[in-house]
């Protein structure tokens, strides 16, 4: 099985991913990681240099590369869901489990790292704020095409991988 997890940047993906991953004896993924891996340059300098579509098309391509392993979580960005037919691809291919965070949540989070993140490394906190708000509303009908919907805050790995299980023990018997 492959699990997807996707959600807003700082629902936490790949913080939990690595744990989860490790808990259920699966590989780990990340694929801005994955990415900045094979093209030598971080996720800010592909931005920088070659524009967001390109970084999209570098996504998908490594999005779709997962596809070589199948015990594996994949924790994606926060924009995979929402470019081409990526969504629908990563429920054909696997379970995506959105972790959902209020804006709240998300912007106390990503006030203290927003240097690493392009879209939003030179806002303000009040910019901050209403850039994900617009962004949610947005992506949430994305991320909501997702089979498992979980609460970010304070999930923690051992009810993540409850959660999965659960929903794979049902499904399995469908
Ligand atoms: C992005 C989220 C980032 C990264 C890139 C774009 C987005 O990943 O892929 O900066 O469009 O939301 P994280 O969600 O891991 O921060």
């Amino acid at each position: 099985m492959r699990i997807y997890l996707i959600g807003y940047m700082g629902s936490g993906k790949s913080s939990i991913g690595k744990k989860l991953a490790s808990r259920m004896g699966y590989a780990f993924l990340d694929l801005d990681t994955r990415i900045e891996e094979e093209h030598n340059q971080s996720v800010s300098d592909i931005f920088a240099d070659k524009g967001e579509r390109a970084f999209r098309d570098l996504e998908r391509k490594a999005l779709h590369q997962t596809i070589s392993t199948d015990q594996v979580v994949v924790s994606t960005g926060g924009g995979t869901p929402v470019y081409f037919d990526n969504m629908k691809w990563m429920n054909k291919h696997g379970l995506c489990v959105y972790l959902k965070a209020g804006p709240e949540v998300l912007s106390n989070r990503l006030k203290h790292n927003q240097q690493l993140r392009p879209l939003i490394a030179s806002l303000n906190e009040e910019e901050l704020m209403e850039f994900i708000v617009d962004q949610l509303e947005q992506r949430s009908p994305f991320y909501e095409q997702a089979s498992l919907h979980l609460e970010a805050k304070d999930l923690t790995p051992a009810v993540l991988e409850q959660e999965i299980r659960a929903w794979l023990d049902t499904h399995s018997k469908a």
